[in-house]
C-alpha cells in the first residue's frame, strides 16, 4: 500500500538485567501501528512506558525479540545502509547529541560525508535554512548557541540527507517553554516537504499542536490509538482518560481525579492498567479485547 511508510507488526522487546537476581522487564508488548507518508504520528505515555525503546527499534538501535518493522513494505533488517539515510533521529538534549568540539557546518556535514554525498556545502546551507538558521551559524560551535538553536542544528543534521522519516524522541523536553512551539512547528514545515515524523513525547500539548494521530502507551502496551482530535477530546480507554485528567494543571484543586491503586495483589493481567482501573471487570483478569470504534483502536473490555 503506497500510503504506508512505516509499519510495526506485533513488536515486542524485553530487557533482562541484574547480575545475580535476574529481572526481566517487558518494555514493549506486541505493538502494532503504521505511519503514513507526510504524517506526524505521536506516541505518548508516562516515563518508562516504552516510547524510547520503540524509537530505538525503528532506528535499528535495538532489535525486537518478536515482531517486525517494515519500511515501504520491506523488513528494515533487509535494508542496508540506505535505511539510515531514509530514517533519521532527533533526541531530547542537543547538548549530548551534538559534538561540542565541532562547528555547526561540520556537525551538519557529517552524515553527507558518511554517505559520500557531493556538493556538501550547498546541502548544509539548505538544511540549516530549512531548520530556521542562516549562514552566519556555519562557523559557530554548539556552546555558543541557545537551546532552541542547538536543537535546530540537530534538526538540520537530521534532514540533510533528505530522509522520509524523522524519529524525534522528546525533542522539546530539554528546551525552555519559549523555544518549544518554534521547534514543533518545524516538523509541520518539514511535513510539507513530505517528511513524516514520529513524535515521541509525554507532552500532550505538543501532540495537540502538530500531530495527526496519536498512540497511547502504558507499560509497553498500546492502549488506544486514533486521530488526535478524537482521542484527546473524547478518550475511550480509562488510562487515556486518566492521562488527560492528570495533565499538569495550574492548581491542584483543578485536578479531577487522583491516582488510586485498586490492585489486590493479582498476577500481571493482560491489561496493564488493570490494577489502577476504576472500571475494571472480572474478565479483564483473563483477557483484553482490542476493538475498533470509528476507526480508533481501543484495547479495553468496556467497549
Ligand atoms: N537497555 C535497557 N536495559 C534495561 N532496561 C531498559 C533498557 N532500556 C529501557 N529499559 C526499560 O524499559 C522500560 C521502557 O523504557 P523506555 O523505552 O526508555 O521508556 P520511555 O521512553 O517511555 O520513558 C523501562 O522500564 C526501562 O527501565
Ligand atoms: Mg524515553
Amino acid at each position: 500500500m503506497k500510503e504506508e511508510l512505516l509499519r510495526l507488526e506485533k513488536v515486542s522487546k524485553s530487557f533482562t538485567f541484574g547480575l545475580f537476581k535476574k529481572r526481566t522487564i517487558r518494555a514493549v508488548k506486541e505493538v502494532s501501528f503504521s505511519i503514513g507518508y507526510g504524517e506526524i504520528f505521536s506516541l505518548v505515555g508516562e516515563s518508562g512506558s516504552g516510547k524510547s525503546t520503540i524509537g530505538k527499534i525503528i532506528l535499528r538501535l535495538e532489535k525486537p525479540d518478536k515482531g517486525e518493522v517494515f519500511f515501504e513494505g520491506k523488513g528494515i533488517y533487509s535494508l542496508g545502509k540506505e535505511y539510515t539515510k531514509q530514517v533519521s533521529a532527533i533526541f531530547q538534549d542537543p547538548r549530548n547529541s551534538l559534538n561540542p568540539g565541532m562547528k555547526v557546518k561540520q556537525i551538519v556535514e557529517e552524515p553527507l560525508l558518511v554517505h559520500g554525498v557531493e556538493n556538501r556545502k550547498e546541502e548544509v546551507i539548505k538544511a540549516l535554512e530549512k531548520a530556521g538558521l542562516g549562514e552566519e551559524f556555519l562557523e559557530r560551535k554548539p556552546e555558543n548557541l541557545s537551546g532552541g538553536q542547538r536543537q535546530r542544528v540537530a534538526i538540520a543534521r537530521a534532514i540533510v540527507l533528505k530522509p522520509k522519516l524523522i524519529v524525534a524522541d522528546e525533542p522539546t523536553s530539554s528546551l525552555d517553554m519559549s523555544y518549544r512551539a518554534g521547534i514543533l512547528d518545524l516538523f509541520l514545515r518539514l511535513r510539507e516537504e513530505g517528511i513524516s515524523t514520529l513524535l515521541i513525547t509525554h507532552d500532550l500539548r505538543a501532540v495537540e499542536r502538530i500531530a495527526h494521530r496519536v498512540g497511547v502507551l502504558y507499560k509497553g502496551k498500546l492502549v488506544e490509538m486514533g486521530k488526535v482530535q478524537e482521542v484527546l477530546k473524547n478518550p475511550k480507554h480509562p488510562y487515556t482518560q486518566y492521562l488527560l485528567e492528570t495533565m499538569p494543571v495550574r492548581h491542584p484543586s483543578q485536578r479531577k481525579r487522583e491516582f488510586k491503586d485498586y490492585s489486590q495483589g493479582e498476577e500481571e493481567s493482560p491489561c496493564p492498567f488493570f490494577p489502577m482501573c476504576a472500571y475494571r471487570l472480572k474478565e479483564c483478569e483473563k483477557e483484553v479485547k482490542e476493538v475498533s470504534i470509528d476507526g480508533r483502536l481501543v484495547s479495553c473490555n468496556l467497549y
